[in-house]
């Protein structure tokens, strides 16, 4: 469990995280949803006790990370996974960090295998590529078996498989019933990862919840393609639906998708295509932290 109590952190006067209170409960992945530059790293440094906040607090199991006796024990974290040396293998990487918290040499190999790293674990860190290192840092960050997990951007820069790996390794740490705390500033990656949701706006918090309530919020469509369009067309009018025509496809919007279907099947109509379109999501996030940054803006000319 990590608690965020009102924390806030200003850069030579520009508030980078303002006022920011939100929980991260076991259990789920949660992702941590804002556009470049909203504090999501900010805010991370803060629950690492890497920055010192202006105002508030954040608790890992309801202490400060400075006042954890075993810290990596408590909480891994991913944050820059550039910072190893070069020359070590990341063998050594991972034994050093093991012995220098008191955590068995042996977790060293066993972590490495949980990342898929054990057939290059002699090699030097230099050698490795972008996705190897993320792996050697969500290693490092398992090192101590912690209950929470913090990982900033993960997925940056890495490749379809890379992300689908990161994903799905997320997801299966959350059923362990860890707390897997996860930033990234692409909806649509943390629509498919995600089962709650922090969405932070210029350091200011915009929403904090499940994922399927996030995404009720938003008016999400539904594409039909069929070869009887007008019949259909009218069906759903008369049913309340808002129509969008584009090329020989209907999106329709204010129904949900069994119910178009069902509409589609009393009238008879063949249907090409019954998709929801995601897009939506995208377009809630743009839409609510646009929003934001408006107050902000706001804010800051008043
Ligand atoms: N050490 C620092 N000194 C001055 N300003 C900083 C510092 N660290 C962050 N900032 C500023 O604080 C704000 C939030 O930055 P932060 O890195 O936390 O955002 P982010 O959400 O992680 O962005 P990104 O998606 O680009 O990683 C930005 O305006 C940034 O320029
Ligand atoms: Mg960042």
């Amino acid at each position: 469990m990590i608690e965020v109590r009102s924390l806030t952190k200003r850069f030579r006067g520009c508030p980078a995280v303002e006022d920011l209170s939100f929980d991260v409960r076991p259990g789920a992945v949660t992702g941590f949803l804002g556009p470049n530059g909203s504090g999501k790293t900010t805010t991370a440094r803060m629950i690492l006790g890497l920055t010192d906040p202006d105002a508030g607090t954040a608790t890992i199991a309801g202490r400060r990370y400075r006042d954890l006796a075993h810290p990596l024990r408590e909480i891994g974290a991913l944050i820059n996974p550039g910072a190893v040396d070069p020359a070590r293998s990341a063998l050594d990487h991972l034994r050093w960090l093991a012995a220098a918290n008191r955590i068995p040499v042996g977790r060293a190999e066993l972590v490495l295998g949980q990342v898929g790293l054990d057939a290059v674990g002699g090699r030097r860190v230099g050698a490795f590529s972008l996705g190897m290192r993320q792996r050697l840092g969500i290693a490092a960050a398992l090192i101590g078996d912690p209950p929470v997990l913090l990982l900033d951007e993960p997925i940056n820069g890495l490749d379809p498989e890379g992300i689908h790996w990161i994903r799905t390794f997320m997801r299966s740490l959350a059923d362990e019933g860890r707390t897997v705390f996860v930033s990234s500033h692409l909806m649509s990656e943390m629509a498919l990862t995600a089962h709650e949701l922090v969405v932070i706006g210029r350091g200011r918090l915009i929403a904090a919840e499940s994922m399927a309530s996030f995404t009720a919020r938003v008016d999400s469509s539904v594409r039909v393609r069929t070869p009887q369009l007008d019949v259909l067309a009218a069906a759903l009018e008369q049913e309340g639906a808002t129509l969008w025509r584009s090329g020989d496809a209907l999106d329709v919007v204010g129904m949900p998708i069994e119910q178009v279907g069902s509409v589609a099947a009393r009238v008879g109509a063949v249907l090409y295509e019954l998709s929801p379109q995601q897009a939506s999501l995208e377009d809630a996030f743009m839409h609510l932290t646009a929003q934001s940054c408006e107050y902000t803006a706001a804010v800051e000319a008043a």
